[in-house]
């Protein structure tokens, strides 16, 4: 896994900061309210930060911006960034704040300089998560710094707050891992011994294979990789943190790579479909937040993974499937192959864990991206209660969330003559039919919720994450649970 920086948090110590080489990042306040160490900064400097607080480009500098000053005066530091900060950011800004300075300090290390800056865990955990990069694939990658030190007034009480936010960075980074890895590296063997290797932190892991996915009777989730070299699979993980209530259950489109089957996509950006397991690739880094920092609840993560090919043996347009449940689904494009994986996972999930309530994320739709953008993904639900509490979740750790509708006329749209549904509804709310089609494979009593992920999995760069990978929806997830089951 790309590894997190590492971070050690050492006391506050005004007299060796003219001596720290390389980078170093100070806050002040926007009236120019400094800090122990900005206050000694600004000494060394000959004033040189107060005279940047009077100017005019420190006033129309935003909040968790920054400006940096190059060979500063009497220090050893080689540029100093100095952000625009409040005594008490809110959590977010915290982060941002953080981001600011990991852009800033790009390959190189950089010493941020704290002190008793309020939610400077939160700083620290935006810095980690922006400093990520996906560099296994350079044959000579760029030195990086792999480590940094930060200067606070009470080290172990930031470290001990930093702890499980360091646990869930954890958990974004391997999500942005496998959404990142091409195709031809994470085949379904690879994305499944990949989770199998989360059994080191105490996750129980089984992985399904063809035969016993046969057994079951997912002809609809095993009709979408039948053109491929590369078998499908469930995988199943299991955190058992909790009593022995019945668990929350989290599923996750696997489509390993979406060239669209025999309804081929065109050409052009369709490299990026190396990224259609961005569902299943959130719910693994769930799982691995949640088991390392020992979370108090009961979650099973089911991921199906499969891989979209045309091939003399790919399911055809025309083609009738019939899915665990026992619908059958006339296939009237091998492109809406997501929901066809999530029919007969989410409907094993139900049968065999009857959870108090069911998330599913996928990468399902283009039509999300038309009406959402990469701001915000789509939130389909059939119970206010659980919608709501992730509603606010998602807000909270500052990950876009919109809730769309669903209904009955909607629904309506993927019936057919031919079968009891077919896997596309046309042009119009692509999104919304979509989201219908899964619903027919959620009981009634199941809380549920369906993200559609297409627009903010791999739209980077974003606040939090360089070009590529976002692990939108790891944070928000482990607040949730942490939210409802865990207080
Ligand atoms: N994986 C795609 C959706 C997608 C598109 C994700 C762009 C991320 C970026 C999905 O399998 C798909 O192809 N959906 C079709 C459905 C249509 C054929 C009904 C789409 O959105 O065009
Ligand atoms: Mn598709
Ligand atoms: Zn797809």
């Amino acid at each position: 896994m790309s590894q997190p920086l590492r971070v050690a948090f050492t006391e506050t110590d005004t007299d060796s900061i003219a001596e720290i080489s390389g980078k170093l990042a100070l806050m002040m306040g926007a009236e120019g309210s400094m800090n122990t160490l900005t206050r000694k900064a600004n000494t060394l400097m000959r004033g040189a930060l107060k005279r940047l607080a009077g100017s005019e480009a420190w006033e129309k500098t935003p909040e968790g911006k920054g400006i940096v000053i190059n060979v500063p005066e009497r220090m050893a530091a080689t540029s100093i960034l100095v952000v625009k900060t409040p005594k008490s950011p809110s959590k977010l800004l915290a982060r941002k704040i953080g981001a600011e300075i990991a852009v800033f300090a790009g390959a190189e290390t950089v010493t941020p300089l704290l002190a008793t800056q309020n939610k400077a865990a939160e700083v620290v955990n935006g810095l980690v998560l922006r400093a990520y990069a996906f560099t296994k694939h350079k044959s000579a990658p760029k030195e990086r710094a792999d480590s940094i030190s930060v200067m606070v007034n009470d080290p172990s009480a930031i470290e001990a707050q930093f702890g499980p936010l360091a646990a869930v960075a954890e958990g974004v980074f391997f999500t942005r891992d496998l959404v990142n890895e091409p195709a031809n590296v994470l085949t379904t063997s690879e994305f499944a011994n990949r989770l199998v290797a989360l059994s080191r932190l105490g996750v129980k892991v089984e992985v399904l294979d063809e035969p016993e996915l046969e057994k079951l009777g997912m002809g609809s989730l095993l009709c979408v990789g039948q053109g491929s070299e590369s078998p499908s699979k469930v995988v199943v993980m299991q955190w058992q943190g909790g009593g022995d209530e019945a668990p929350f259950a989290l599923v996750g489109k696997g489509v390993v790579f979406d060239t669209g089957g025999i309804s081929l996509k065109p050409p052009a950006g369709m490299e990026d479909m190396t990224m259609d397991m961005g569902g299943a690739g959130v719910v693994s880094g769930v799982m691995h937040a949640l088991a390392a920092r020992k979370a108090a609840a009961n979650v099973v993560g089911l991921v199906g993974l499969v891989e979209n090919m045309p091939d003399g043996k790919a399911t055809r347009p025309g083609d009738v499937v019939t899915s665990m449940k026992g619908d059958t689904i006339e296939v009237i494009n091998t492109d809406a192959e997501g929901r066809l994986v999530l029919a007969d996972v989410l409907w094993y999930a139900q049968e065999r864990f009857a959870p108090v309530g069911m998330i599913n994320l996928a990468t399902l739709t283009g039509a999300t991206i038309v009406a959402l953008g990469h701001e915000n993904a789509g939130v389909f639900s059939n119970n206010d209660k659980l919608c709501n509490a992730f509603l606010s979740a998602a807000a909270n750790e500052g990950e876009g969330a919109w809730r769309m509708p669903l209904g009955k006329p909607y629904d309506k749209l993927i019936d057919t003559p031919m079968a009891d549904m077919k896997n596309t509804g046309g042009r119009m709310a692509g999104s919304v039919t979509a989201a219908q089609f899964l619903q027919r494979f959620v009981k009634e009593e199941t809380p549920w919720i369906h993200l559609d992920i297409a627009g903010v999995a791999s739209p980077g760069p974003t606040a939090m994450a360089p070009k590529g990978a976002t692990g939108w929806g790891v944070q928000a997830l482990d607040r949730l649970i942490r939210d409802t089951f865990e207080s």
